[in-house]
């Protein structure tokens, strides 16, 4: 086991100079350190090379705070961290990739349990068969998928967690295609709130397993999970089109958008996003096209958005993997400009929807426009995702623990925080706002967000919908009556 900066903690717990929460922070090394690997870590917040040592956030609003972070190099240290914490009373939180975002976050106190060294991959493409270790990201599996002629439904964010993302669902890109990430999860082995090492499949702990589907983030802590692979679609190359327009264009792309909502090809993804042109004080629309088949066969799939006149538009054919090297919005809110950087302040909410109402969007967007316009240090997106749900709806809800399997549409709001407090109680209140008004008209009688976009604010019923929490709550009671794993949107004991 090694120890960081043990000495900057003994300096600032005897000066008593930092914040009250500092000066009561336990001691890591003598609480954790006996029976420790010898390859675990601690590492102190103090530590000036502690965001060096540990997986960082990409995200720091409405962020958790710690005392510190362990490091476990085994399973065996995973377990002896959770039985300290419980022993201890101190708070902990599993980190896998770091981009989980949500403002329930903002209750934590305590330790990070950064599962940085959880990261083995274990390809047996013969079985169609992945086992990765807790902490995997998106973008460690492009070669080795790629290599085997494999596919998995990832995320539009090749930095983002494989377990974080399919624990609540992974939506994205290739969802139309393959589905949800969450029904290619076979089995995990988990550090429950006892601090056992179990297993959960759909033959062993199934309803832990069930609620993993859906709710994962609820019940422990994920070392490793094996998932079953789908062979490549469309030998594994997609067609991906960047169509921008200006502002004035908006009605007519959200109606465009509108004929998708009964009939959308399965190999057909649409993302619809606003931008805001700082130099000509403009809103804009870029719309960037994703699909799985023969180039010359999109054109005859988009004639809604090509008929609406794009101002440029730009084809590229790669492999799937590299997407995000492709997908460049037009130069507006490329996938790449920030979702690989860490330490950032977004402040996001969204929501999910059925139903694409043009009038609705449309005011939404000039708000959005008139608020960048009288707002120059605003900077933040609007955007609609349709991603097509026959094959996700082809598993049956009652399976997983997923909620919303009937969406046609992610649609997310996010501002770009910075330091300006009074500009973000602003943006808050608009994209608050905006939120109920797509709502309305959104085709679901009561708010309903995907758990990984989730602003925080909802509430188990819209995370989780009220029909799953009569599993969820007997399960939070069976295998986390403490609430130890309550952080992340967390399911309550009882319901209502
Ligand atoms: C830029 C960006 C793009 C995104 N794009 C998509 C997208 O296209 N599709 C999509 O579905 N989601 C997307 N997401 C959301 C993403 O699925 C969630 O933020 C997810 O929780 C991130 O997982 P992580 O491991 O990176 O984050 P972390 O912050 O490490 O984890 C989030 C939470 O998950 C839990 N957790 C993580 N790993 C484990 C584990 N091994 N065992 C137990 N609990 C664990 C913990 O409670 C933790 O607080 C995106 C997020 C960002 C920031
Ligand atoms: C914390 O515990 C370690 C190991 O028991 C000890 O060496 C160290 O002095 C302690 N630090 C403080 C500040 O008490
Ligand atoms: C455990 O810690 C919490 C605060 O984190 C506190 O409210 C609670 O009283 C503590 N419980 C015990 C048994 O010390
Ligand atoms: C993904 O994980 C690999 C392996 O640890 C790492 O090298 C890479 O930087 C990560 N990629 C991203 C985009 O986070
Ligand atoms: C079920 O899980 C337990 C551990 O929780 C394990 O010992 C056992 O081998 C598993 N059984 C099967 C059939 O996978
Ligand atoms: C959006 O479209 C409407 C026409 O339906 C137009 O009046 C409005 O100006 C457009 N908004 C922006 C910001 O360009
Ligand atoms: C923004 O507008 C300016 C001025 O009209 C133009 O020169 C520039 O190309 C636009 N930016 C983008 C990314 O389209
Ligand atoms: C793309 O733009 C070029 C001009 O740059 C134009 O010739 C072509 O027809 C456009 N294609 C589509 C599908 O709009
Ligand atoms: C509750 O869980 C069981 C499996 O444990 C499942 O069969 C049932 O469909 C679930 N209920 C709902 C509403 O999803
Ligand atoms: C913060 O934003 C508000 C509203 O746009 C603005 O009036 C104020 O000058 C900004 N403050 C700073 C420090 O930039």
């Amino acid at each position: 086991m090694r120890v960081r900066a043990s000495s900057l903690y003994l300096l600032t717990t005897c000066l008593r100079l930092v914040a009250a929460q500092s000066s009561t922070s336990p001691n890591l090394t003598a609480l954790y350190g006996p029976g420790l690997s010898s390859g675990a870590e601690i590492v102190y917040s103090m530590d000036p090379d502690y965001s060096a040592d540990i997986t960082p956030r990409w995200n720091l609003y409405d962020a958790p705070t710690y005392y510190g972070a362990i490091k476990p190099a085994t399973e065996a240290d995973v377990q002896h961290v959770v039985k300290v914490s419980v022993q201890s009373n101190i708070s902990f939180l599993a980190t896998g990739r770091g981009h989980g975002s949500t403002s329930t976050l903002a209750a934590l106190h305590g330790i990070d349990i950064d599962l940085g060294n959880f990261r083995t991959i274990d390809l047996d493409a013969e079985n169609n068969k992945l086992t990765v270790g807790g902490s995997v990201n998106f973008s460690q599996l492009f070669e080795p998928l790629n290599n085997a002629g494999k596919m998995l439904p990832f995320g539009n964010s090749r930095c983002v967690g494989l377990l974080g993302a399919s624990m609540g669902g992974t939506v994205g890109y290739l969802q139309g295609v393959l589905g949800l990430g969450v029904d290619y999860l076979d089995s995990v082995r988990l550090v429950t709130a006892t601090g056992d090492l179990v297993e959960a499949s759909k033959t062993n702990n199934s309803e832990l397993f069930w609620g993993i589907q859906g709710a994962g983030h609820n019940f422990g802590i994920v070392t490793s999970a094996t998932f079953h692979l789908h062979d490549n679609v469309n030998g594994g190359m997609l067609t991906s089109m960047d169509l921008l327009y200006p502002g004035s264009a908006n009605t007519t792309i959200y109606e465009a958008l509108k004929s998708y909502d009964d009939d959308i090809p399965d190999e057909l993804t649409l993302n619809v996003a606003s931008a805001y042109n700082a130099t000509s004080g403009q809103g804009v629309i870029v719309v960037n096209v994703v699909w799985f088949g023969p180039e010359d066969e999109l054109t005859q799939h988009i004639q809604p958005f090509l008929a609406a006149g794009p101002e440029s538009n730009d084809t590229k054919t790669v492999q799937w993997t590299d997407w995000w090297t492709v997908a460049n919005f037009g130069g507006y809110n490329s996938p790449t400009a920030s979702d690989c950087v860490d330490g950032q302040y977004f402040n996001s909410y969204a929501l999910d929807i059925k139903n694409t109402d043009p009038a609705v969007l449309t005011a939404v967007f000039n708000d959005i426009v008139e608020f960048s316009q009288a707002n120059p240090g605003f900077s933040g997106s609007f955007g609609i995702d349709r991603y097509p749900e026959a094959v996700t709806m082809s598993v049956p809800s009652g399976e997983t623990a997923y909620a919303y399997r009937d969406t046609k549409s992610q649609v997310t709001f996010q501002s770009y925080y910075g330091s300006n407090s009074t500009l973000n109680n602003a943006a808050d209140t608009l994209f608050k706002t905006a939120r109920s008004a797509v709502q309305a008209t959104s085709g679901f009688d009561q708010l309903a967000v995907y758990v990984n976009f989730a602003h925080g604010d909802e509430g188990p019923a819209i995370w989780y919908s009220p029909e799953k929490l009569d599993n969820l709550t007997r399960l939070k009671r069976k295998w986390d009556p403490t609430e130890l794993f309550s952080f992340y949107q967390p399911v309550p004991l009882y319901y209502p």
